[in-house]
């Protein structure tokens, strides 16, 4: 195990979320990482739930997290207004069928969006941010701390479809669909940053097909408490993908996102400007792309292509199995 000055700061912005756990999970078994702190954010559930999660799955991780990761409660609402939130896909508390042990401990006293900035200045030029779910928390961030993306070394966004149907609305991808606002202003302040930030957008996470397969491999992976939980919240995610007609299967876009981050042979990544569309009746939270130069502006983000879909399953599954056999 890496000593703690070598290993490599995260803060995860998640909607957990079926595919956030996942993505969660993923990181307490980088023994490479250290969990510098998990805001909770509403999206897949309402944030009390996505909190609860998230103070659940760390309890069940703690062996490998250490016992107090740092999980604040976000925003209760998007920035441009109402709040939807993803029943049908990630279950009535964002879970799926899983059923996580009852919080021992209360999220921390800061706000999601204060945990950014306090996280970032903790690790001034180091901390890797992970956005996984709506932007809300961090354009919140970016009012507290307008310097976060030169104080972060790096942001990894899962979100966005760039000349891709949607998953939410026609042309929309759920975690910007939720607070279209607030992706447009993470967009444009870390147009800033010395690095671009990564784009995983659904193009690429859907080339991640889990199967039957995948589902059993995970099962069969360890006998930690951790498992089932995973299984029982991705079940639900099959019959989901299985009722809106993409069979037994289940497009599992967070931990790709995640993964890439670390091992970047799992998708290349181009330059290209990105915005977000405010007004459009038919198109409010689509990502549009400028391929071909038109806005005559810098590209402000990677976008992520070419993935290596059964290359990362097959990392996800080892990081899994090597991580779970360090608990005790
Ligand atoms: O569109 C997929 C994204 O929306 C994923 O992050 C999933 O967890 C949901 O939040
Ligand atoms: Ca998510």
């Amino acid at each position: 195990m890496p000593d703690e000055a070598l290993r490599i700061p995260v803060l995860l912005d998640c909607d957990t979320g079926i595919d956030d756990a996942l993505a969660l999970t993923y990181l307490a078994c980088r023994d490479d990482v250290e969990l510098a702190g998990i805001v909770s954010t509403a999206g897949n559930a309402e944030v009390a739930h996505v909190t609860a999660n998230n103070l659940g799955l760390t309890e069940l991780l703690a062996g490998l997290l250490g016992p107090g990761t740092p999980v604040a409660r976000g925003s209760e609402a998007p920035l441009g207004g109402e709040l939807m939130t993803a029943a049908d896909t990630h279950g009535p508390t964002g879970m799926g069928h899983a059923i996580l042990p009852e919080p021992a401990r209360a999220a921390d006293v800061r706000s999601g969006a204060q945990l950014w900035v306090d996280a970032a200045r903790a690790h001034p030029g180091r901390l890797v941010g992970f956005v996984i779910g709506p932007h809300t928390n961090l354009a919140l961030a970016l009012e507290i701390e307008p310097r976060l993306p030169r104080l972060l070394k790096r942001l990894h966004i899962m979100g966005g479809a760039i000349n891709h149907r949607g998953n939410t609305a026609p042309t929309t991808e759920w975690n910007i669909a939720v607070d279209p606002e607030a992706a447009h202003r993470v967009l444009a302040a870390f147009a800033q940053a010395p690095i671009r930030p990564v784009l995983g957008a659904l193009e690429a996470t859907e080339a991640v097909r889990f199967t039957q397969g995948t589902l059993e491999a995970l099962q069969a992976i360890s006998a930690h408490p951790i498992v089932p939980v995973l299984t029982d919240a991705l079940r639900w995610y099959f019959e989901f993908h299985e009722a809106d007609g993409f069979g037994w299967m289940a497009h599992v876009h967070d931990p790709l996102v995640v993964a890439q981050a670390f091992e970047p042979r799992l998708a290349s990544a181009v330059p290209l400007a990105v915005d977000v569309e405010l007004t459009g009746a038919l198109t409010r939270g689509e990502t549009v792309g400028d391929w071909l130069g038109r806005w005559n502006r810098e590209p402000n983000v990677e976008v992520m292509r070419e993935v290596d879909a059964d290359g990362f399953v097959a990392h996800l599954l080892e990081v899994l199995r090597r991580g779970l056999r360090r608990d005790p």
